[in-house]
């Protein structure tokens, strides 16, 4: 068992650069991630993508964390997929 099996992270801005890297990272100690995105569908599907074609789970959200109803979105989709949340990496920016 990983260091992170049965933990669910949010990583804000994953669908790139370094929270990309993050978001994978997590994964591969066991962690559910959900990725999330401001504009880049594609880049965070990719991300989802190698992460499950590891062997784990992660699912692509969007929203920009500038907005409170959406950043409070992002929380209710992680728990309503995961059923919890113990890991935010706050991580978006430019
Ligand atoms: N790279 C560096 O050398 C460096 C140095 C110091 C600090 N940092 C900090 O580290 C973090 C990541 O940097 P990076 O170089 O990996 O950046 P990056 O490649 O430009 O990626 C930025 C990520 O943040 C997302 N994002 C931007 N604004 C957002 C918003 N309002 N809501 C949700 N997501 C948002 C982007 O999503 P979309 O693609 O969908 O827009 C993207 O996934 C940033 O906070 C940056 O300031 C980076």
């Amino acid at each position: 068992m990983s260091k992170l099996t049965g933990k669910v992270a949010v990583v804000t801005g994953g669908s790139k650069g370094i929270g990309a890297a993050i978001a994978k990272a997590l994964a591969a100690q066991g962690a559910s991630v959900v990725v999330n995105y401001a504009s880049s569908r594609a880049g965070a599907d990719e991300v989802v993508a190698a992460i499950t074609a590891a062997g784990g789970k992660a699912v692509a959200v969007a929203g920009d964390v500038s907005k409170a109803a959406d950043a409070k979105g992002i929380i209710d989709t992680t728990v309503e997929t995961y059923g919890r949340l113990d890991i935010v990496v706050n991580n978006s920016g430019v």
